[in-house]
């Protein structure tokens, strides 16, 4: 870029038209340095001589027909990440010719490339062992190319999470833009959806009260359209959170995947993006994002009754902020839960659609209603506040029976969707979505343990009919943490034992240190931390019969056994270990090879965000 068209891009102008660039013969001019500071020139890559590698990049983008003048202007990357494995993100072609035309309608040049992409179904042993992995993708590619800002195209569980963490490393401009929600089916004149219907219909035919016919009629409808899964599952929630943070317009968490509305935001997010590249530093993610953001984040994650899959991916995006890290944690989340209302009616704590969400005026209308306790100062991507930007907003008046978004005064839910507990079983933490609870009794319960030693031992006996077991019992599950079961699979949701489920009951304890999908609902404590395969975790030591209390109003995790009983059965594991145990994850990981010993590793508990160790702000880069 000339001297000139920086400066002009700097002041937020609208550079020169194409035919009026000036020459670009200064870039071989070996007697004049190079601005290696934006555009085609910056981030060179090394040959020893930096004219030739500008002139033997030149060489190459020219292979793609680009012009002088085209590459003259602010290069908006696009991160693709369409995938044929990837229905969440069928839409992102059209997004990224959308993306393209706002940005080079305003000025700037769009260059598209792919990076990972990961879809819940598709990814073994689950997409989060491989977010990780994206997430460095992500933050490698954009700080290896010569891009002045980027528009990160993700949507399904774990792409926003992991794009936002490369983004903050990576600290270029970035500009979210997710698929969208998909829109809801249709079964027997009921509306269904991925994915709360699917585990509700699969838990009915589990227990015998719809047959086969349905269960496979079932399958064909429950994502009827391309997108992110429609009800407030951990995509939506992401997708919810990401405007919190204000990194992305109201309208773009909410529009359906397949509606016009999403092409429209696709193209303002390209245009925003040369505005946020014009805007320097000010607007940079490490900048840009403060603890008041996270705090909006968070009251908002509260007031939609949001994925606890959430709490696990705030922990990593917050630890890769260098001025962040470390000064949140999974206490703020209960402290905020207490004071924030749940407001949004939506599957699986509630009974609507994302598109219901949409059409009752999405997250403007949400952010209004919660304007009390939201930090109107903290800065969005816009470069407005959001108190500024709310201003401009109105409430769109919708008839009662097609709302979804209740006033802050009379809440679905007065406080604490989502609790943290802690106890001498979870002595790092645990988390519950109480305003998931289908059996409310249960958020104060005490029951003795059934336990089961990992998913495979569950697979075995859930359903064995001489499995001793009733409705009181608390269901405990073992070794689904990140280490253990490694990428923490979404198991926390242990089915109910056949032959209770036949007897009609539909929720009971279950205690695990894994995850749950955002779309399921129940009285399930998740990410028990530390995880049942460290040697030194009390949940590693729970035994059948052991009696589990769980106090959600006091916030307690307990097993009813004493310290001395806890340190003996502690003292018995060390001693297997030492014995040479070495298919336990927590040894094998030592020798274990590839991207899986990197994992096995490197990757922290669930309190801290299940990041690499290593990919933690406070790390050289
Ligand atoms: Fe992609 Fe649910 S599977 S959002």
């Amino acid at each position: 870029m000339s001297s000139k068209d920086q400066d002009s891009a700097e002041a937020g102008e609208e550079p020169q038209a194409a035919e009026d660039q000036p020459s670009n013969l200064g870039d071989y001019d070996l007697g004049r340095p190079i601005d290696a500071s934006r555009g085609m020139r910056a981030g060179l890559t090394s040959y020893g001589d930096a004219h030739f590698s500008l002139f033997l990049r030149k060489v190459f983008i020219k292979a793609l027909g680009y012009s002088e003048a085209a590459l003259s202007r602010p290069i908006v990357g696009i991160v693709n990440t369409y995938s044929a494995f990837n229905p969440c993100h069928a839409n992102v072609p059209q997004l990224v010719e959308a993306v393209k035309r706002g940005a080079q309608l305003s000025g700037g040049l769009a260059i598209e490339f792919p990076t990972i992409s990961l879809h819940e179904s598709f990814a073994a042993p689950t997409s989060m062992y491989l977010r990780n992995l994206m997430s460095m993708d992500t933050e490698e590619m954009i700080a290896a190319q010569p891009v002045d800002g980027v528009v990160l195209i993700g949507g399904c569980d774990k792409t926003t999470p992991a794009q936002l963490m490369g983004g903050i490393s990576a600290n270029k401009p970035i500009l979210h833009l997710v698929t969208g929600p998909m829109m809801p089916g249709s079964h027997r004149g009921v509306r269904i959806g991925a994915c709360t219907d699917c585990r509700n219909n699969w838990a009915s035919y589990r227990a015998g009260v719809i047959d086969i016919e349905e269960i496979a009629a079932l399958n064909e409808e429950l994502a009827p359209t391309a997108g992110t899964c429609g009800v407030m599952g951990t995509a939506s929630t992401m997708a919810c959170i990401l405007v919190g943070l204000g990194l992305m317009p109201f309208k773009g968490a909410t529009a359906p995947a397949v509606s016009s509305a999403r092409l429209r935001i696709a193209e303002e997010t390209g245009a925003n993006a040369v505005k946020v590249i014009a805007a320097g530093e000010r607007l940079k993610p490490q900048a840009l994002l403060t603890r008041e953001s996270f705090l909006n984040a968070i009251t908002v994650l509260q007031a939609i009754g949001g994925s606890t899959n959430a709490v696990v991916h705030i922990m990593a995006i917050i630890n890769r902020h260098p001025k962040l890290a470390g000064t949140i944690t999974l206490d703020t989340f209960d402290e905020i839960g207490r004071h924030t209302p749940l407001l949004v009616d939506l599957k699986p704590s509630g009974a609507n659609y994302m598109s219901d969400f949409h059409n009752s005026g999405g997250m403007a209308a949400l952010l209004l209603e919660l304007r009390p306790i939201l930090h109107l100062d903290a800065l969005t991507i816009t470069g407005k506040t959001l108190g500024e930007a709310l201003d401009a907003e109105r409430v769109i008046p919708v008839p009662q029976h097609l709302r979804c978004i209740q006033p802050f005064d009379a809440p679905l839910h007065p406080c604490s969707s989502l609790v943290v507990l802690r106890g001498n079983l979870a002595p790092g933490g645990a988390v519950m979505k109480a305003s998931a609870s289908k059996d409310r009794r249960l958020l104060r319960h005490s029951g003795p343990a059934v336990v089961f030693a990992g998913s495979a031992d569950l697979a075995l006996r859930i359903d064995d009919e001489n499995l001793e077991v009733t409705p009181d019992s608390v269901l405990v599950l073992q070794n689904i943490g990140p280490v253990g079961n490694p990428g923490m699979p979404e198991a926390g949701l242990v089915p109910i034992p056949r032959k209770l489920a036949a007897r009609g009951v539909t929720d009971m304890l279950r205690v695990s240190d894994g995850r749950m999908s955002g779309t399921a609902g129940g009285t399930i404590v998740l990410h028990v931390s530390p995880e049942a395969a460290d040697p030194e975790s009390v949940l590693g030591v729970v035994r059948d019969g052991d009696v589990v209390t769980c106090d959600v109003e006091a916030r307690v995790l307990r097993v009813e056994i004493s310290d001395e009983e806890i340190e003996r059965r502690r003292v018995e594991r060390r001693e297997v270990l030492a014995k040479g145990d070495s298919e336990h994850p927590w040894k094998a990981r030592e020798r274990m090879r590839g991207y899986r010993g990197l994992y096995m590793r490197e990757v922290n508990q669930a309190d801290q965000g299940a990041d690499f160790d290593f990919l933690r702000a406070g790390f050289e880069g």
